[in-house]
Formats: C-alpha cells, structure tokens, sequence
C-alpha cells in the first residue's frame, strides 16, 4: 500500500518540487488533504483543463458558500461555471480586457511602479512583498475599478479573506471579520456600479454595464471574483522573481544590464516557480487518465507547478535558464478558464521590474528562512527582507 503524501506540510509548502517530482513518476494518485486527485504530468494536467465536461468547475463555487454565510457573489464568479454558461458569460467579460484597457492603464501603471521603486531604492532596507510587489498589483486592480485610491490595500485583505472560507471551520469572531469583508465589498462595489450607471467613463465598470444583456449580479460577482484572482498571484509573480534572481546572480546581472531580457525573465519565473500552483475540478464521471480510474465526483487538483517542470516537456526542467524558449502560457491554466488577466499581469511585472532593474546595482536577501504561502493554488513567500543597493549614476 503505497503511503499517502501529503501537499499542504510546511515542508512541502517551502518546496514542493521534489514531491512534484516523486508524483511524477507515477499516474495521478490520491494525495493528503483529503484524498484530492494530484495530477502532475504536463499532458495529463493539459487534459484535465481542457476538458471541463469531465472536469468540471461548476461545483467548487459551494465552498465558498458554507451554511454559515447567507451570501457570497463569489460563489457564482466566472471560474467556478461550466460551459455554456461560461461561454456566454467569457465571451462578454473578456471584452473589458483587451488591448484597449491595457493601453489605457499603461501609464497609470508605470507611474506608480516608478513612485514605489524609487522609494524603495532610497529606503534599502525593504520588505518587497509589502512595499512593491502588494501595493503595485493593488493600486493597479485598484486604479481598473475606479475605485478610492485609500481602498487599495484594502483590496489584499478582502481577498485574504475570501480565499480563507472554504478551507475554514471559522471561530465565531473569523466568521463575523468574514461578513463584514463581503458586507464592505458589496456596498462599494454597488455604490461604483450606480456611479458609473448614472455617468459613464472610460473604466472597467462603465465597460461592463456597456456589454448587452449583461446582469447586475453578474457584474457583481465578476468585480468579487477579480479580487482574489488579480492581486495575490501578481503580488507572488514579483516576488518570486526576487527569490530566484537572488539564488542566480549571474542571471540578476544579465538582466540588470540588458533590461530586454526582461519578459524572457517573467516566462522562466512562471515557468520555474509559478505563483498559480495548481487548479481544482470535480469529475463528472469515471474518468481514465493516463491508465488510472478516477471515479465520478471526485475532486482532482491539476499541478501546473509539477508540470511545468516536467522533462518531457521542458528538458533540464529544474534549471533556472534566461536562454529557454517559448513561452510559459500553463501557469495561466489551460482551456476554456485560461486567465483572464494574463496579459494585465505580464504588463505589470514587466513595467514594476523595468523601472526597479534600471534603480538596482544589486541586492540582497537578509539572512534566515522565508515563509511561504500556505496554499496550494498561490504560492509565494509571505514577506521578503531585503537589502538594496541603488545604482551608480
Ligand atoms: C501572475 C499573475 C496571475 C496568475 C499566475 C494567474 C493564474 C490564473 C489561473 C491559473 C487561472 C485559471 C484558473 C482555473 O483554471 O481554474 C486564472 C483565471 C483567471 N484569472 Fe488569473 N492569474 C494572474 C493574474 C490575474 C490578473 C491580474 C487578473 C485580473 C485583474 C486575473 C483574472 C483572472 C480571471 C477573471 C480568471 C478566470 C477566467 C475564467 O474562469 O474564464 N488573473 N488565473
């Protein structure tokens, strides 16, 4: 009987790789928490997202719904619906995400990604995560809503919030923090959809009530849903970033000096320490998948972190390389619920380091170990204590 492994140890949560690795080696496996479904090869994962009438999303949307909430419009976002539905409801949000919006954001985001490494390289001695890699996603999501400015950090906390319920057998006071969140959540983001009713603008809210046939309450989960998915994944992409250039001096240098090397940068990062780890579904039926049955209704988690570093897809995968090819489209998913926001989030990491490198002679990390994330769909280290060297002028 071979031992059930477990993702979610603190062991694992620092590195999860070399139990990437060992479920690698065998067809998908029941693992700890729960006795999940770990699927970790890169064509098996590319099989299971694509396919959402096996595997569905529809379903997961209840945990974020446990008895003890009366109401959660993230429950009915985007990324927890099956096709059709999905299909009618992508094909109209996806508009307020294209190359127009983008450029519009452009300067905003440069902006604010100057302000924040400019400060951090006259400060030195930084927390990353809280003083650039949290505020520049934030303000940014911030700044696509319309929203307060005061309200951006106010953005990462929602978000804590909304991602802790499913996991969660809350005390009475977590449970009252978590109303409150999704009270202070709808009341802005009613009282933004009425503003922009009443006067339009050139801004995501306004876009979406523009889009025919849309629903209020479907604006209203969209704008919840993007919550979690649009800061902490980015807040990690950059960090994470630091993490490996700190373990690749080399690397570091090269892109110092050559900043368009950048958007390569980005790639091996979400390739080889991808903030998104993992996507859940549920089977609909008794599913094969590489000679293995998995049976109907059971909830599988499709490992984009293990199959991004699969050999037969990326050869010498556990090597950090500036000079690897292509692109590293899997940490975004794969199928009908790829991100959304891929391109928002490519743009940010590439302005937020472009205007850091060209600040930097260096840096460094203070000594001792980082905690990471415990989760296993974002991951990321929780804080990241470093010394920064400003560049010679
Ligand atoms: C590095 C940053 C990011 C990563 C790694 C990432 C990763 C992902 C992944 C893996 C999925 C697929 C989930 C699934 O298959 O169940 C997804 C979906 C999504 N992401 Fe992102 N994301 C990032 C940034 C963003 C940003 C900045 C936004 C918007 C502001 C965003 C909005 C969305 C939305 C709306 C979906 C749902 C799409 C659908 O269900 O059709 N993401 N993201």
């Amino acid at each position: 009987m071979e031992q059930p492994l477990n993702l979610m140890t603190p062991e694992v949560r620092a590195n999860p790789y070399p139990l990437y690795a060992e479920l690698r080696r065998g067809p998908p496996r029941q693992v700890e928490p729960g006795g999940m479904w770990a699927i970790s090869r890169y064509d098996d994962v590319v099989t299971v997202l694509k396919d959402p009438r096996r595997f569905s999303s529809a379903g997961l949307g209840r945990s974020f719904l446990p008895p003890w909430l009366e109401r959660n419009p993230t429950a009915d976002s985007l990324v927890m619906k099956d096709p059709p539905e999905h299909t009618r409801l992508r094909a109209m949000l996806s508009r307020t995400f294209g190359p127009a919006a983008l450029n519009r954001l452009e300067p905003s985001i440069r902006a604010i990604a100057e302000e924040l490494a400019e400060s951090l390289v006259r400060r030195q001695e930084v927390d990353f995560v809280a003083d650039f890699a949290l505020p520049l996603p934030s303000r940014v999501l911030n700044l696509f809503y319309g929203l307060e400015p005061s309200l951006a950090l106010r953005l990462k906390s929602w978000a804590d919030d909304l991602v802790s319920i499913p996991a969660s057998q809350p005390s009475p006071q977590r449970m009252a923090e978590v109303r409150h969140s999704l009270a202070e959540m709808e009341r802005c983001f009613t009282a933004l959809i009425e503003e922009r009713r009443a006067t339009p603008g050139a801004d995501l809210v306004s876009d979406l009530l523009r889009v025919e046939g849309i629903t209020q309450e479907e604006v209203l989960s969209f704008l919840f849903g993007l919550v979690p998915a649009g800061v902490e994944t980015t807040v990690y992409l950059l960090a994470n970033t630091m993490v490996v250039l700190s373990e690749h001096p080399r690397e570091l240098e090269r892109v110092r000096v050559n900043p368009a090397l950048i958007p390569r940068l980005i790639e091996e990062v979400l390739r080889y320490e991808p903030p998104g780890q993992s996507s859940l579904r549920l089977t609909t039926e008794d599913v094969e998948l590489s000679g293995v049955k998995i049976p109907r209704g059971s909830l599988v988690v499709a490992l984009m972190g293990a199959a991004l570093r699969d050999e037969r897809q990326f050869p010498e995968a556990d090597r950090f390389s500036l000079d690897r090819e292509g692109s590293s489209n899997l940490a975004f998913g794969h199928g009908p619920h790829f991100c959304l926001g891929a391109m928002l989030a490519r743009m940010e990491a590439r302005i937020g380091l472009e205007a850091l490198f060209s600040r930097l002679q260096g840096f460094s990390l203070a000594p001792g170990q980082l905690r990471w994330s415990q989760s296993i769909i974002a991951r990321g280290p929780l804080a990241l204590p470093l010394r920064v060297e400003p560049a010679r002028r």
